[in-house]
């Protein structure tokens, strides 16, 4: 494996080139091979325990689009002109509590550990969640996943702009419709995944403001 060797004024001219694209150039299409290179940084992101609690849906089809459109305030333009179309889910309580099936299949099968690190792993695992992260209710195992599934989202948009793609995440959604919509149209069982974010991926339609608008560096970053 080689040591990344890409300049920071690479790296930096990919972040002030990435925004959040408000209306992408629906005539051009990612090729499969660049979304692909896109998800596959999501399959790679560092997930706590190593437990992925995530699934990305890519919504091509236009009926589906369409039927987004109501329940997402903050997704129509994009719905109609991104070249593709990302929803980003996260495991509920049922999949990525300490004792359930679905943690059992990552430790066995997934990352083939051997029995007594299974055993190791599920008591530090349950300490995590009952002890030092109190996960004691349903919202607070989902928003722990969600958290998670938000650095997928952020590689996402990184290498995308890395390799000259456009992107924009999407809150701008009713989260109790978006996932009934989930549930009746896409097949999504509910119980186990809810809905943290959608982005969309394309190509720009107009250039954004530039530079960007932040606050100093002074004023975010503190050292002692
Ligand atoms: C979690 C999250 C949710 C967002 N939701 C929306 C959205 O629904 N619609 C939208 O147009 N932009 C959305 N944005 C984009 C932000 O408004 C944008 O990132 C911010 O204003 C900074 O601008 P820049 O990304 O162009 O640098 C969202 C950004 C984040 C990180």
């Amino acid at each position: 494996m080689n040591t990344p060797k890409i300049s920071q004024q690479e790296i930096i001219n990919a972040f002030n080139f990435r925004h959040a694209t408000k209306e992408f150039d629906a005539t051009k299409k990612i090729a499969d091979a660049d979304i692909n290179f896109i998800l596959e940084t999501a399959q790679l992101s560092p997930s706590s325990f190593g437990f992925e609690p995530w699934h990305f849906i890519v919504v091509q089809d236009k009926e589906l689009r369409e039927l987004l459109k109501p329940v997402a305030w903050g997704a129509p333009v994009k719905l109609d002109t991104a070249s593709h179309f990302v929803l980003g889910l996260s495991m509920k309580a049922p999949m990525v509590k300490w004792d359930s099936e679905y943690i059992m299949h990552m430790m066995k099968e997934v990352k083939q550990l051997p029995e007594d690190v299974i055993e190791m792993y599920t008591k530090f695992y349950r300490e995590f969640q009952e002890r030092d992260f109190n996960l004691d209710n349903d919202k607070k195992m989902f928003d722990w996943a969600s958290k998670q599934t938000y650095i997928a989202l952020g590689n996402m948009m990184t290498s995308a702009a890395l390799t000259g793609i456009d992107s924009c995440p999407i809150e701008g959604f009713h989260q109790e419709k978006a996932e009934a919509l989930l549930r009746e149209k896409f097949g999504v069982d509910t119980d186990k995944y809810g809905l943290s974010f959608m982005v969309a991926f394309g190509y720009r339609k107009a250039d954004p403001e530039f530079p960007k608008s932040r606050r100093n560096i002074e004023d975010i970053v503190s050292w002692k």
